[in-house]
């Protein structure tokens, strides 16, 4: 399965080219577009609603919008709970506080989003291709440098976690066994590496990470930018090309997109400066499509330029 996701600044055209490409691909492969934008407008580019278990398109394209609100409130309320069995002794900790007002948090929705990726990659191996539309490019830079920010936070948690493992041990040593009260019931506390529940909880998470991190930078994901011939986005796309240098995510393609013959000698310019900057990725260009206004007959989602070409379409029919 092949993993592309549609980046750039606000407004150049992620998603209705996010849409064009999974539109294309799907006449050969089974594709799955999802939008992770919280303002989706990937059902409007295919002038379709697109429901809770999203919708079909063609035989061979779904789409799919992710609620970010709602996703949002079961990491939470899922987080809350294994912060709840977890410290079940702790009464002062008084969770349902805890609750209302983590959800105002900053990182959570990229928290979420994360997940959401993580679910979307690792359930839906059914698809030959996964289209994600982001969000513009200061959000999809923050989750997509999320797992890597939480490897550090694990590392360093569970060597705080040994520490205390260790301190518990002292204690044990010395007069039998660290405890806590619940409800008039003394609970021993573990001081053993292996039963710990902490413990094992970051190393699930950080095995889960530590393949997520493989899966984003390997051969099978790609990012793909998207940019119009000005300056603004230029400076744009090129914040967002040294973050995904720094997190190791692949660059597979550039798009100059609403490129006309009064702006194509910049369009030429940017790209070249893009493509030096991310070390040869493939440049495409799309023109600026005078259907996409207002009842022209083309849908938005086709244009004339194959882009499959980039993404290893083409080949023999895989469905
Ligand atoms: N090649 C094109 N020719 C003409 N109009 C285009 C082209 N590409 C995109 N547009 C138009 O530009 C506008 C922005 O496009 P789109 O919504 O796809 O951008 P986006 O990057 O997803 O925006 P956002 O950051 O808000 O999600 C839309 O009105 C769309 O129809
Ligand atoms: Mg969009």
């Amino acid at each position: 399965m092949k993993v592309l996701f549609f980046t750039g600044k606000g407004g150049v055209g992620k998603s209705t080219l996010a849409a064009a490409a999974a539109w294309q691909l799907s006449r050969q492969y089974r594709v799955l577009a999802v939008s992770l934008d919280p303002a989706h407008n990937l059902g409007d580019v295919f002038g379709v609603t697109v429901g809770n278990g999203g919708t079909r398109v063609s035989p061979r394209l779904h789409l799919r919008e992710v609620d970010l609100r709602k996703l949002a409130r079961d990491y939470l309320e899922r987080e809350t709970k294994v912060l709840a069995e977890s410290y079940h002794y702790l009464r002062v900790l008084n969770l349902d506080n805890y609750f209302s007002i983590l959800k105002y948090s900053p990182g959570i929705e990229e928290y979420a989003l994360l997940t959401s990726i993580e679910r979307t990659l690792r359930e839906e191996d059914g698809y030959d291709y996964l289209v994600f539309d982001t969000p513009p490019t200061g959000l999809t830079l923050r989750f997509l440098a999320l797992p890597q920010v939480t490897m550090t936070w694990i590392e360093r948690l569970t060597a705080i976690r040994r520490q205390i493992l260790d301190k518990r041990h002292t204690i044990q040593k010395i007069r039998g066994g660290a405890k806590e009260w619940e409800a008039n019931r003394e609970i021993r506390l573990e001081y053993d590496e292996s039963g710990d529940d902490i413990l094992k909880r970051l190393r699930l998470l950080a095995d889960n990470y530590k393949v997520l991190i493989r899966r984003l930078q390997g051969e099978e994901c790609g990012v793909v930018t998207v940019f119009n011939p000005d300056l603004l986005s230029l400076r744009e796309s090129e914040r967002l090309i040294t973050g995904l240098r720094e997190l190791k995510l692949p660059l597979v393609l550039l798009i100059a997109n609403k490129v006309t013959a009064e702006n194509r000698a910049l369009a030429d310019r940017i790209a070249g400066e893009l493509q030096r900057l991310a070390s040869g990725a493939a440049v495409a260009s799309v023109a600026l499509n005078p259907a996409f206004t207002l009842g022209g007959d083309t849908p938005l989602y086709e244009i004339p330029e194959d882009l499959t070409v980039h993404f290893g379409g083409g080949g023999e029919d895989h469905v």
